[in-house]
Order: structure tokens, then sequence, then C-alpha cells
């Protein structure tokens, strides 16, 4: 099963992001991410068992925050906009650091490619002439998930709280 960590909006954020992602889909041709599959990933296993997964995430330790979603950005070389963070929380980034290092101790080998904190919004887009502006959301930190990525739906599998 392909698996992955991630943080989870609560039920307001994800619809006033969700709204968003569907009003500005059509300026850039490309596909809104559906309300429930919004998420933040912290890491990405592929496939894998999640025994190993879930023996690694119990030893993350972690400090609750907040996520700011302060920006929307297009990314042309994955073609899709997304929204996020003007800065990485220090404390997202230990976490996610945190995780990344008891995933290797488990003997996962993940990418090299640094974190970057971004909530993908539309798929598929084209360049936009210009973004609308972000709602405001409120998006506290306080549990990473793991999840299963199964024929299109996003299951969570366990709940990883942090202090
Ligand atoms: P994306 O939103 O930038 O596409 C489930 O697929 C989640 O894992 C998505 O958030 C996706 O990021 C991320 N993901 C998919 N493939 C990945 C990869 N090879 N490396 C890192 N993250 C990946």
């Amino acid at each position: 099963m392909r698996l992955f960590f991630a943080l989870w909006p609560p039920h307001e954020a994800a619809r006033a992001l969700a709204d968003w992602a569907r009003a500005t889909a059509p300026e850039s041709g490309g596909r809104a991410t559906a309300e429930e599959k919004i998420h933040l990933t912290l890491a990405f296993l592929g496939e894998a068992k999640p025994e190993k997964a879930i023996a690694g995430a119990r030893r993350v330790r972690g400090q609750a925050h907040e996520l700011p979603v302060e920006k929307a950005v297009y990314w042309k070389q994955n073609s899709i906009i997304w929204a996020g963070p003007k800065d990485t929380p220090p404390e997202m980034l230990k976490l996610a650091e945190n995780l990344q290092r008891q995933l290797y101790l488990q003997e996962f080998i993940l990418e090299r490619r640094p974190f970057a904190a971004h909530v993908t919004l539309v798929r598929k887009a084209r360049e936009p002439r210009q973004l609308p502006e972000l709602p405001r959301v409120e998006w506290p930190v306080n549990e990473f998930l793991l999840v299963r990525s199964i024929s299109g739906r996003y299951e969570p599998l366990e709940r990883f709280p942090i202090a």
C-alpha cells in the first residue's frame, strides 16, 4: 500500500481552502483538490508496510504549533498551485526532520529532497495570470497522521499526538 505522513486541516479550514481551490482552478485549467483530500505531507513513503512506519512515528517528539496559510504559489515544475506558510514554522521543520530521522532508523529510504511545507490545492495547472487572495484559516497542528492512498482515496491509519 502507498503510505505517507501528513498534517490534516480542521473541517472549517479544509472547506475554506477547497472553496478557494474550486474558484481558482478554472483560471489555470487545473483540477481542484477535493475538500477531504486537502493535507500537508510531512514524509512520503510510497509502497510500504505500515508496522515499521508506526513504530518510527511513535518515537517522534514534537511541539504543538499553528500552520499559517499565508501565500499561494504556482510551481511550474510539477504544475500545481499550493498554499502554505511564508516561512516554515521551526516546530514544523523539526517535526518533519525528526520524523524522517525516525523513519531512517526504521530503514526507510526516503527521497533526499528537502522538506517543503506545501498544501496542493490545484493539480495539472497552467500558470495562472493571478491568484485570488487566500481565505483566513485556523490550522492548529497537534497531531500528525499516517495515511494510506488507495483507489484515489486517502484513509487515515493511525494518529500521533504531539504535545
Ligand atoms: P504533492 O501534493 O506535492 O503532489 C500523497 O500523494 C501526498 O504525497 C501528496 O501530498 C504528494 O505531494 C506527496 N507525494 C507524492 N509523491 C511524492 C514523492 N515522490 N515525494 C514526496 N512527496 C510525494
